[in-house]
């Protein structure tokens, strides 16, 4: 199928984002011949700087970011980037953007279809659509116009809501495209593949099977240059509100009737429809909260969250989050759901455990002493793959039990080199395939769930936020958190297979 010729417009081009993976991403789909012949990207922002040094700084960027082995094209590809200043907020800079796009389109001979990728603090992700909408630039009568939106999308509920309202009054909600980036990696709609192509899986896959569900996503970096961001945001936000529930919708949606976009989505909407509202009394109980303290870690000092560059010295951002929760449907009541995620933890890893629930009766000495049999792990990354460990009989006399893996790696399936997240989602959005990413609905149905843990938070000082050593699995009491329910977490280390407490260090 022919593709539609379009323009590309990222806004904030001067920015870290467009250097580092959406410029590297589309330059990755230039080299497999994925874009059409006449594509034309402009980048937009305040910054003055001509098309040529746009491209000259594109072109180191991609000496250093580049995920593809082809070098060869990239003089060729930046032939094809243009820049325009532009003042987020001025209405005039639209007119102007508007008469620089047409001539875009009739020098490079392209149809009026344009992708705007907002790559922009979050604070303009209102007002940029309002201005394009004001000038028109979002008319659909000689061409798709599609909105990308990066995250995060809102601060809380109400900025949410409103974000909702001030798009949905100029767009189309099928022109909006909410970019989480985890769903544009392979692992994650390997969850949907996995459990919906195997007869195996989804009859063990409900509250009759499965004990609990376990979701972690450990950072082993700290804030970095974002500090000032972040302390504005928080775990529970940057990670949870987003990346960890889409990965809890992934695991827990019912199989969709299709593979359509809106059958898979309505499934999605249906899990986060579905998360018991955690009541206010309960915060306590159900949610933990932690900040990365300075620690040495393999010889080498680390800051602690305080001292670095950007963040309050008093600041009580949480750089670490663990929830309990419920699913409350047919599949899934009474299963509790635990995640965590954190920074400057001992690996990074992100990974599904599947627990499935003992035997009823223990027939073998030492069966009992088998914990961590028994599970299904679907990892995200990194060691990309599934984990099964069961128990097996240790050869000679009697019949002692120890746990086994079988393992499966991603890498081992095909030579052929996995798409990073971005390239497969910038690809998606130019196809106009919606599937992956987030509606509205969800992220609205994300901070309903989510507020009453915040506002607990926010309101009540004496609720601990727990110093963790930078380097640990978070708070001391992290494990009596999952402890006193009769299990605990999995502590897993950069091999899928491997697993412990200090296994990193
Ligand atoms: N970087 C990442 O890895 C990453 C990952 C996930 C999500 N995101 C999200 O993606 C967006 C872009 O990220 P980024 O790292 O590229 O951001 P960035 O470098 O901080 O900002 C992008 C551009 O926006 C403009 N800008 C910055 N501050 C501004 C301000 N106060 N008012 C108006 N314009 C401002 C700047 O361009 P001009 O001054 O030239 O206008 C800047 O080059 C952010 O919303 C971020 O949360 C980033």
């Amino acid at each position: 199928m022919a593709m539609d010729s379009f323009i590309y417009v990222i806004f904030g081009a001067s920015g870290d984002l467009t250097k580092r993976k959406l410029v590297p991403a589309i330059y990755s789909l230039y080299v497999q011949n994925l874009l059409p012949e006449n594509f034309t990207l402009l980048g937009v922002s305040r910054t003055g700087l001509t098309d040529e040094q746009f491209r000259m700084r594109m072109t180191t960027a991609l000496e250093q970011f580049n995920e593809t082995d082809n070098t060869d094209k990239i003089q060729e590809f930046a032939g094809k980037l243009f820049y325009s200043t532009l003042q987020y907020d001025d209405s005039q800079s639209y007119e102007k953007l508007w008469d620089r796009l047409i001539s875009l389109k009739n020098i490079n001979d392209v149809s009026e279809n344009i992708i705007y990728y907002l790559s922009t603090p979050p604070e303009l992700y209102g007002v940029i659509p309002q201005r394009l909408a004001e000038a028109k630039l979002n008319n659909q009568a000689e061409g798709w116009k599609r909105l990308i939106i990066e995250k995060p999308f809102g601060y809380d509920l109400t900025s949410a809501l409103l974000l909702k309202d001030m798009l949905l009054k100029d767009w189309k909600e099928d022109q909006l495209y909410r970019i989480d980036h985890y769903l544009g990696k392979e692992t994650v709609q390997n969850l949907m593949v996995t459990r919906f192509s195997n007869g195996i899986f989804e009859p063990l896959w409900n509250s009759k099977y499965i004990d609990h569900v376990e979701i972690t996503s450990s950072e082993s970096l700290g804030v970095e240059q974002r500090g000032g961001y972040y302390d504005k945001s928080g775990a529970l936000r940057d990670m949870v509100q987003n990346h960890l529930l889409q990965l809890v919708a992934l695991t827990a949606m019912e199989p969709p009737a299709t593979a359509q976009p809106a059958a898979i989505r309505n499934e999605i909407l249906k899990v986060f429809q579905s998360l018991r509202p955690i009541d206010k009394d309960m915060v306590r109980d159900v949610a933990l909260r932690g900040q990365y303290l300075s620690s040495t870690i393999g010889g080498t000092d680390v800051k602690g969250y305080r001292n670095e560059e950007g963040v309050r010295q008093d600041s009580k951002t949480e750089t670490y989050v663990a929830l309990k929760f419920y699913i409350d449907n047919w599949r899934w009541g009474g299963v509790p759901f635990y995640i965590r995620t954190g920074k400057r933890l001992p690996t990074r890893v992100t990974e599904v455990i599947i627990h499935f629930k003992p035997t009823p009766h223990s027939l073998f000495s030492g069966q009992t002493n088998c914990s961590s049999c028994n599970q299904l792990v679907m990892r995200i990354q990194p060691d990309e793959g599934i984990l099964l460990k069961f128990g097996m009989k240790i050869p000679g006399a009697g019949f002692e039990v120890q746990n086994v893996n079988m393992e499966f790696h991603y890498s081992g399936l095909s030579e052929q080199r996995i798409p990073s997240a971005y390239e497969r989602l910038i690809f998606d959005s130019i196809k106009g395939d919606p599937t992956l990413f987030a509606r509205s609905e969800e992220l609205i149905e994300a901070w309903k769930f989510l507020m009453p843990v915040l506002e607990v938070w926010r309101d009540n000082e004496e609720i601990p936020l727990h110093g963790y050593p930078s380097g640990t699995w978070g708070p001391e009491n992290a494990d009596d958190f999952i402890v006193k329910d009769g299990t605990g977490w999995r502590y897993p280390c950069e091999n899928l297979a491997d697993n412990g407490k200090y296994c990193e260090l």
